[in-house]
């Protein structure tokens, strides 16, 4: 007990702050609302896979009740995402109902991170709701090359999806996953095309995660230092201090006056200033994206109707926060350095 009181820190509102045993506040939670998707990504998930039955999965009421005891406690951030977020059914009774705290002034920001597929159905709701940016994962504009990466996804579909959310008034991100001999000789395109429509954009280095059959880590792992000496050949890359709350670092592109960020979890390791934890749809929270501890929340979400029991778990999982991860991929580390797939913990 003495342990926890050490980390309690109240705000000026006398409530009481999430904060790690490394200082670090936590106020930014990304939220899997399911491990579902329409699409079957090939760094991401194998073709087949088995997903979750309802009764392991929480409801919309309880996910409601989770992210909201996490707004209470100072998360200032919510992100939803998945699996694929705008595939999960009455998702947007969800989306209306964390929108209150949009309104009440107590989180700053709700959104998303989504694969665009539904995006044309969704996006005047999303905008409607108090959405105002998303990110858009979009990893090559090259037809076939998307089916080939995404496996079950429609390219068109995507991009009438990034019409939608533009046209509804919501600022994109576009977050690409480096893979090498695949989409690396794309990336002038992406950035000049993102950049022509307003979008930053956001190369992302692949991460380890998850048995994802037949191709190989090692065969997918580019470093993102590569691509920017690359890049660098031919457009002028100028350090910025952006800063979103995320990993990324960012550069202003001179041509282009766009912004592009590199995540390189690998070649960078930013869990320095980490201030974002994870839950999964069952309700698990993860500290930490590359590590394997985990706290279950669903059990005192459903023991109990008062929030005592969670916030208690909570707190526990809280000082339990890693200082960072220890992700490797190389000729001796073929095998995923965590089993769960990217799409438990949403990335
Ligand atoms: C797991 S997806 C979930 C949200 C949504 N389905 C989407 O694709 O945007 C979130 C992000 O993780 C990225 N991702 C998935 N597996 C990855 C891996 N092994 N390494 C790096 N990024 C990965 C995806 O490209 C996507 O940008
Ligand atoms: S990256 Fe997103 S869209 Fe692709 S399989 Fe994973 S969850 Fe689905």
């Amino acid at each position: 007990m003495d342990n926890v009181q050490a980390f309690e820190l109240y705000s000026e509102s006398g409530r009481r702050d999430l904060i790690d045993p490394f200082g670090r506040a936590i106020t930014y939670l990304r939220v899997s609302v399911t491990d579902r998707c329409d699409f079957r990504c090939v760094y991401c998930m194998a073709e087949n896979m088995s997903f979750l039955p309802k009764a392991e999965i929480l409801s919309l009421e309880e996910l409601d009740r989770m992210c909201s005891a996490f707004v209470a406690r100072g998360v200032r951030k919510l992100r939803l995402t998945g699996g694929e977020p705008l595939v999960r059914r009455g998702i947007m009774t969800l989306v209306n109902s964390l929108s209150r705290h949009l309104r009440s002034g107590e989180l700053d920001e709700l959104t998303l991170t989504t694969n665009g597929s539904q995006l044309a159905k969704y996006a005047a709701e999303l905008s409607a709701a108090g959405i105002r940016r998303i990110n858009v994962s979009l990893d090559t504009l090259d037809a076939e090359k998307f089916r080939t990466i995404t496996r079950w996804g429609a390219l068109d579909q995507v991009l009438a999806g990034v019409d939608a959310a533009q046209a509804a008034g919501l600022k994109i991100k576009i977050n690409t996953v480096a893979l090498k001999g695949v989409n690396d000789n794309e990336f002038p395109r992406l950035l000049e095309w993102a950049h022509g429509r307003g979008m930053d954009l956001t190369l992302i280095e692949v991460m380890p995660l998850g048995e994802i059959g037949e191709a190989g880590r090692l065969e997918q792992y580019l470093p993102l230092s590569m691509v920017r000496a690359r890049l660098a050949e031919r457009f002028s890359l100028d350090d910025i201090d952006y800063q979103t709350g995320g990993p990324a670092r960012y550069v202003r592109v001179a041509e282009t006056g766009g912004r592009l960020g590199f995540i390189t979890p690998l070649t960078h390791n930013f869990c320095e200033s980490c201030n974002r934890v994870r839950v999964t749809c069952t309700g698990t929270l993860y500290m930490c994206l590359g590590q394997d501890d985990a706290a279950d929340l669903r059990k005192p979400l459903r023991a109990s109707e008062a929030n005592g029991p969670l916030f208690t778990a909570i707190d526990e999982a809280i000082l339990r926060k890693p200082k960072g991860h220890d992700f490797i991929i190389d000729r001796r580390h073929r095998r995923p350095a965590l089993a769960r797939h990217m799409s438990v913990t949403g990335g």
